[in-house]
Order: structure tokens, then C-alpha cells, then sequence
């Protein structure tokens, strides 16, 4: 008997549904070539959403999302909904409901430049010469940005502001086994950051994730503080296999990250929440790096790949098929040793063959 598995489609706005639909068609090929289907309930959300109904996140599609083993998003936002109040705009009434609601602690986000497009780094060619490929794991819904107290009082005649860096135990706990269990899928090298040497949120990060590698022995753990961290991902980028860290340095290094790697259209993020019970899997939410980008949108030219690596995580994260996202990941490189290029990341190069949207996705698919 074939396996099903339930995911929410929620392609929103701008370049959003163009990406989508080219790579539901990878999807329907690596559903045939490795025995497995999709339901799939398409839903409304963002601007798309809003110009429909008038908010951007309906109750149907966060019902679809319920029922769902994974959600692929595509992307939410543009200028014709900016002057909207900010609970019904797409990305604050819409994302940030939806990363709430689902609880998603978890934020993945691969680095990854291949070999061939190590000129869109901007790191020494030199220094990649076998490119780049680095997965980032950031803690989403604790720390800085959530801690109390925060605020702004006076105090002995002067106005001062704080922050409070907070870390339950068990929120450290949870992180690291992501990044651990990711670690065990790939390169089995774990890089923790901290500033163990000052914080003490830091200190029982460090000292949490000396206990979580019991249980994952055959991975390789070290230390870094985020400022050493920070350098060495300019200066040695190809060493690091996975990294994992606190909200704000994550929030941080893997803007960083993102940029050693080149084109924003080629770089997928997964957002994971509860495990499933007995499974290394996990409920998630999956989308591109990038936003909606409305200077190109119904052009037919995006570049799909970021939405159809985003594709591959959920098969290899909230699916368990991660044969079909292997499958994926080395057609869309094989795609890209070929030569296809979008507007993006071509050179003009004449061994390069320019394609749009559709061709790419037909080029991952042959
Ligand atoms: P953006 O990522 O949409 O675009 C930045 C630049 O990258 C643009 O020149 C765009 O054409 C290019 N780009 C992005 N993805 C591409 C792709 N797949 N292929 C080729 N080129 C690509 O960021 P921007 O312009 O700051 O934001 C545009 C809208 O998207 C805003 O409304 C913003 O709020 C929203 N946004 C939504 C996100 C989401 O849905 N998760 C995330 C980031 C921004
Ligand atoms: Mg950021």
C-alpha cells in the first residue's frame, strides 16, 4: 500500500503561486518515482487571502493547516497591502499567527552555495572552492525577544531600557535535538554557539548541550562564541557542517549565512514544531528565505529552487521520505552544474542556458 501524507499548500501573493505550482509538479515526480502521495489542501493566505475575503489568515486555511502533516508556504506581502492596519497586513497577520499557533521553536535555515555559483559569494572564491554548504539552527520563540521584564523606566532622573535574556531548560533541551538529529542526516558536526563567557543563559546552553550529546555520540560537538563565530563563517565557511544557537545570534549569523551563500532564490527555510510521537519527524512549516519579491512577480522568471528545496525539507523533515528529498536535492544541483540559470544567479556567461520559472522546475524534473 502506497503512503499519504496530508500537507497544507498556502502559496499567498507575489511570486508566491508561480513557484508553487512548478514545484507541486517536482513533487507529483518524485511522488511517482518514490511510491509515495499528497493530499494536498490549497488554501488561501496573505494578500491573495485578503484581496478574496479581507484578512490573511481565514479560519479555512488554518483548519487545512490543522489537519495537516506539514505546511509549504510561499510567500506573503507587497505594497498594495501596506497601508492595511498591521493585525490584517500579510506577514504580521498571517506568519506570525501561524508560527504562534503552531508552536514552531525550531527555524532550519541551509546556507548552501554550490560549487558553480561560488561568484555570487561574496567570499573568496579561494575559500569555497568545493562551495558552501551549512545548516543553521536558531531558537524561535525564546530569549531576548520574548523575555520579561522589558521595558523603559526612569531611574535616578534617567531613562533606561531593558531587555531580559531568558532560557527555560527544557526550551535548550529541545533545540539541541533538532540540530543534533539533523547533524546525524548529514556531516555528524555539531557547532553549538554561546557567550558562555559572559551570559548566563549561555552558560546553561553550554552545559545543556555537554548533556544532550550523550545521546547522540557518533556526532562531533564544539563551542563557539557568537563573535568568534561570526568571524569564522567569513573565514572558513566550508568548515562548519551544522550550527546551532539562541534567538538573537541566530536571527544574526544566519542573515550572515545567507548572504556567504549567494542568490536569496535559492535558499529554502523549515520551521518545526512538535515532534511526532515515536518519530524523528517533525510538525513544520516550510518556505523560502526570500519574500514575495512584487518587482518580479507574474513574470514568470522567479526562481523556483527556494521553494522547491523548501519542498525537500518537509519530505525529509515532516514526511520521512527523505529518500525523494535527496532525490531532489541532487537533481536541483545536477540542474545547476547543467548550466540552467534564472535572471539571478546568471552571469551571461554563454555556456549558461537562461530559463524562467517553468523551465527550471522542467529542468529539475528531467
Ligand atoms: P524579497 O526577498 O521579496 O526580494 C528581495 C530581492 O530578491 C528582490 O530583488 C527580488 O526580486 C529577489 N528575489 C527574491 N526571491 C527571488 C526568487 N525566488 N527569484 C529571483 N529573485 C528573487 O524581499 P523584499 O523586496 O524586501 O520584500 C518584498 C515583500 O516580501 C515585502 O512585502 C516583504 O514584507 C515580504 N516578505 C515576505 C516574506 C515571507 O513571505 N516569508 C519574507 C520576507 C519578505
Ligand atoms: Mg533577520
Amino acid at each position: 500500500m502506497s503512503r499519504t501524507h496530508c500537507i497544507a499548500i498556502l502559496a499567498g501573493d507575489g511570486i508566491g503561486p508561480e513557484v508553487m505550482t512548478q514545484t507541486l509538479r517536482v513533487l507529483d515526480a518524485v511522488e511517482a518515482s518514490h511510491g509515495f502521495t499528497t493530499e494536498r489542501s490549497e488554501r488561501l493566505v496573505g494578500g491573495a487571502a485578503i484581496d478574496d475575503g479581507g484578512h490573511p489568515l481565514p479560519p479555512a486555511t488554518v483548519e487545512a493547516c490543522e489537519k495537516s502533516d506539514a505546511i509549504l508556504f510561499g510567500s506573503v506581502g507587497g505594497p498594495k497591502w501596506e497601508s492595511l492596519p498591521p493585525d490584517i497586513q500579510p506577514e504580521r497577520g498571517a506568519l506570525l499567527p501561524l508560527r504562534k499557533r503552531f508552536g514552531l521553536f525550531a527555524n532550519l535555515r541551509p546556507g548552501v552555495c554550490l560549487p558553480s555559483l561560488t561568484h555570487a559569494s561574496p567570499v573568496k572564491g579561494e575559500l569555497i572552492p568545493n562551495g558552501f554548504d551549512v545548516l543553521c539552527v536558531r531558537e524561535l520563540t525564546g530569549g531576548v525577544y520574548f523575555g520579561t521584564p522589558k521595558g523603559r523606566e526612569e531611574r535616578d532622573g534617567e531613562t533606561v531600557a531593558f531587555d531580559t535574556m531568558v532560557y527555560k531548560k527544557s526550551e535548550i533541551e529541545r533545540i539541541l535535538r533538532v540540530a543534533f538529529t539533523a547533524a546525524m542526516g548529514r556531516g555528524k558536526k555539531l557547532v553549538s554557539v554561546d557567550k558562555a563567557n559572559v551570559l548566563a543563559s549561555s552558560v546553561l546552553w553550554r552545559e545543556t548541550a555537554l548533556e544532550i550529546a550523550n545521546e547522540f555520540p557518533e556526532v562531533e560537538l564544539s563551542h563557539l562564541y557568537v563573535d568568534n563565530a561570526a568571524m569564522q563563517l567569513v573565514r572558513r565557511p566550508d568548515s562548519f557542517d551544522v550550527l546551532v544557537t539562541e534567538n538573537l545570534f541566530g536571527d544574526i549569523l544566519s542573515d550572515e549565512m545567507a548572504m556567504i551563500s549567494g542568490s536569496l532564490g535559492m535558499l529554502p527555510s523549515a520551521s518545526l514544531g512538535a515532534k511526532k510521537e515515536g518519530t524523528d519527524l517533525y510538525f513544520g512549516m516550510y518556505e523560502p528565505s526570500g519574500g514575495s519579491a512584487p518587482d518580479i512577480a507574474g513574470q514568470g522568471v522567479a526562481n523556483p529552487i527556494a521553494q522547491i528545496l523548501s519542498a525537500s525539507m518537509m519530505l525529509r523533515y515532516s514526511l520521512g521520505e527523505s529518500e525523494a528529498a535527496d532525490a531532489i536535492d541532487a537533481a536541483v544541483a545536477k540542474t545547476i552544474d547543467d548550466g540552467f540559470r534564472t535572471g539571478d544567479i546568471a552571469t551571461g556567461d554563454p555556456s549558461e542556458t537562461r530559463v524562467g520559472t517553468e523551465a527550471m522546475a522542467g529542468a529539475v524534473i528531467a
